[in-house]
């Protein structure tokens, strides 16, 4: 697809005066002359002047991690979900809070998806447009989805804050959000390992569902967990792309012992309220 379908076919909304955004050249345009670069890399940049989020060294490892297959049984399962509950001809997909693309990238290959992925960083949104040519990349807040009302199909938040409100104005009428939220045994052997650093508690998945529940009509609830051997190499790419361990001096901590990694993820499907 080239890359004025894709940015056309976005339907992208000016962050400025909230009118439609067409590509004209090499930047895309409202009416009222707000202008925004298409980057070398094909993405655009919602929101000039934002510092960095996370470093991209984060991101590159997590892509180090996906690209060794790690996360491939939860996408299948997204797949799968997804097909269920999206019955749309040409459906529209949201990634919120993308990464560097790998779920955007990786669904629906080859098929007839708008596909749409936005994150806050730009280290990760650069390193999506730089792979991934059928998703629009852009560089966008979830509090503020620089899209119309109703239409998207279905929005994916994965391990990524939510805005519901916001989720909810521009998802269609049938449309669903797929959420991921880690389990308790989500990178177990590394946070534990790590747990003399951390100084946060435990990831409050409760909190979360319950908030997902007040503003989502909750119509299903997976979970998937499985655990791989891994290398040190591998051991060490995971202690650097989890946001959990951040704060975590990963040099000090002795990776020699981990073997394995567990991967254990709920997946909520939520429908508008009515
Ligand atoms: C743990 S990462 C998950 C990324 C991706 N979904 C994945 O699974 O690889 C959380 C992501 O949320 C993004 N993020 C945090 N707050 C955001 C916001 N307000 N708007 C958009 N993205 C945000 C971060 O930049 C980061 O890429
Ligand atoms: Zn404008």
């Amino acid at each position: 697809m080239s890359e004025k379908n894709r940015l056309n076919d976005a339907k992208l909304l000016c962050p400025v005066c909230g009118k439609r955004l067409l590509l004209e050249g090499g930047s895309l345009r409202c009416m009222e002359g707000h202008c925004f670069d298409v980057s070398r890399q094909g993405y655009v940049n919602l929101l000039p002047g934002r510092g960095a989020f996370y470093p991209m060294e984060l991101f590159r490892n997590r892509r180090f991690v996906f690209d060794r297959g790690f996360y491939a049984p939860l996408l299948e399962k997204m797949q799968l979900l997804i097909e269920r509950y999206v019955k749309a001809e040409k459906p529209v997909l949201l990634d919120a809070g993308c990464g560097e693309g790998y779920y955007a990238g990786n669904l629906f290959k080859n098929g007839n998806w708008i596909k749409t992925a936005f994150d806050i960083s730009r280290e990760a949104v650069q390193l999506g447009a730089q792979r991934y040519e059928d998703v629009a990349f852009i560089v966008a807040d979830l509090k503020r989805i620089p899209l119309p009302d109703h239409s998207v199909d279905c929005i994916l938040d994965v391990l990524t804050p939510a805005d519901y409100t916001e989720f909810s104005r521009v998802i269609k009428k049938n449309g669903c959000v797929l959420k991921a939220i880690p389990g308790e045994g989500y990178l177990k052997e590394l946070r534990t390992l790590a747990k003399d650093q951390l100084r946060s508690g435990p990831y409050e998945s409760d909190r979360v569902k319950d908030y997902f529940a007040l503003h989502m009509q909750c119509v299903r609830r997976d979970r998937i967990t499985y655990t791989l051997p891994v290398t040190q190499e591998e051991a060490r790419a995971f202690a650097r792309m989890t946001p959990m361990l951040q704060r975590v001096d990963v040099e000090a901590l002795d990776l020699g012992g981990v073997t394995e990694i567990t991967i254990d993820m709920e997946l909520l499907v939520g429908k508008k309220k009515r």
